[in-house]
């Protein structure tokens, strides 16, 4: 058991910055999914963590012990990659003993772990096969298993699910949810995908470009970004973003009218002049009386009087069904915006047809022109 910490830290190669000042502390017993697209420096960091690259600067601590000159047999991690690479030539129990063996470990406690891990992942009835008689997902398992013998103090993941299919890795994410409760471990785990990071974390660190762009639990990201980046990361289909003037009381852009006493804007919020607003598709609401078909009443919205707070014109383009939910592809102004809709209040709609949307102003994100910073003070 062990907590992990970044303090400070830079990777380069050559004059790639890929790990550009990292700052991150890792609980103990805690499980933090790194996130980030292809290229963000995600291997990296956990690389680093492993002990298989050494930092440029900066200092890493496993434990109470500064680990950057500590070779990576004595860090007491385990790393399960994505390709998990079995002997072929060894039943799933030889595989599981291999490094226990290496690490002259006793023949009476190499039994009892493995048994206790094959036990844990339900590799019991696999043990005496090889992994060609393994599916996908048992192969994992045994990568796992591999891992787990050695009852390290941090346990490393770098994409282990992205060989497998959309239902083994939904299994999948459940198992090694419960394994992590189970084992209460500390468990750095790297990912490209949203779902797994949300899923699975009790903490995201969302990277890009080699900067952490939020640290926190997955409703921090999901409900309080603290960027543009992170609130189109995050979410599928992902926030529709326009970008609005400020016109008296509030934020304007074509049929988009947001009033601003209805948002709680921070400072920087408060002075601007130009911002971009994001809406998630699911919190853009038909308007009242469009329910059931036919044109909606005041399709055409305009300020006035008895008009919500936040109201949004569009005109619809394509449905895109997705059983008892819609998503509508729309045009507000320029701007391509998705709203899901349930299929009840889309009733005979075409495209070609002007729409009438609202949101809840607490739904609605607001982020700088130029550096994307959030311009909200969230509350609670
Ligand atoms: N040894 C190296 N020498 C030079 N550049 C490197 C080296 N290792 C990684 N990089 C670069 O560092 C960047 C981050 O790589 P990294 O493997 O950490 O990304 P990643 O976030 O894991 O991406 P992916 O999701 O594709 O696995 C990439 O641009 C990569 O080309
Ligand atoms: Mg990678």
């Amino acid at each position: 058991m062990a907590q992990v910490r970044f303090a400070a830290v830079r990777k380069s190669f050559g004059d790639v910055h890929v790990v550009r000042g990292l700052d991150v502390e890792v609980a103990d017993g805690e499980f933090l999914v790194v996130v980030g697209p292809s290229g963000c420096g995600k291997s990296t960091v956990l690389r680093l963590l492993a002990g298989l690259e050494t930092p440029s600067e900066g200092r890493i601590e496993i434990g109470d012990r500064v680990v950057n000159e500590v070779p990576p047999r004595d860090r007491d991690v385990a790393m399960v990659f994505q390709s998990y690479a079995l002997y072929p030539h060894l039943t799933v129990r030889e595989n599981l003993e291999f490094g226990l063996r290496l690490a002259r470990t006793p023949g009476d406690v190499i039994a009892a772990r493995v048994d206790e891990a094959a036990e844990m992942l339900g590799l019991t009835p696999l043990l005496e096969r090889l992994p060609k008689a393994l599916s996908g997902g048992q192969r994992q398992r045994v990568a796992m298993g591999r891992a787990i013998v050695r009852r390290p103090s941090v346990f490393l993941f770098d994409e282990p699910l992205s060989n497998l299919d959309a239902a083994l890795r939904a299994q999948m994410r459940v198992e090694l949810k419960r394994l992590h409760r189970e084992l209460a471990t500390t468990m750095v785990y790297v990912t490209h995908d949203q779902v797994e990071a949300m899923t699975m974390a009790d903490r995201i660190l969302l990277l890009n470009e080699g900067i952490a762009q939020q640290i926190g639990t997955p409703d921090d990201l999901y409900f309080r970004p603290a960027n543009r980046f992170v609130a189109a990361f995050l979410g599928s289909p992902r926030m529709n973003f326009v970008r609005a003037a400020r016109e008296g009381d509030a934020f304007v852009a074509p049929g988009v009218r947001v009033a601003t006493e209805a948002l709680p804007l921070n400072a920087a919020g408060q002075a601007a002049g130009e911002v971009v607003l994001g809406v998630r598709p699911h919190d853009l609401r038909v308007r009242s009386g469009a329910r059931g078909g036919g044109a909606p009443e005041g399709a055409l919205v305009e300020a006035s009087a008895d008009a919500p707070p936040v109201t949004v014109r569009a005109t619809l383009e394509l449905l895109e069904p997705m059983g008892w939910e819609v998503n509508l592809h729309v045009r507000v102004g320029e701007e391509p915006f998705i709203v899901r809709a349930e299929v009840r209040d889309v009733g005979s709609w075409s495209p070609g047809q002007e729409l009438a949307f609202t949101a809840a102003p607490a739904d609605v994100r607001v982020f700088g022109v130029d550096d994307g910073a959030c311009l909200l003070e969230y509350t609670g």
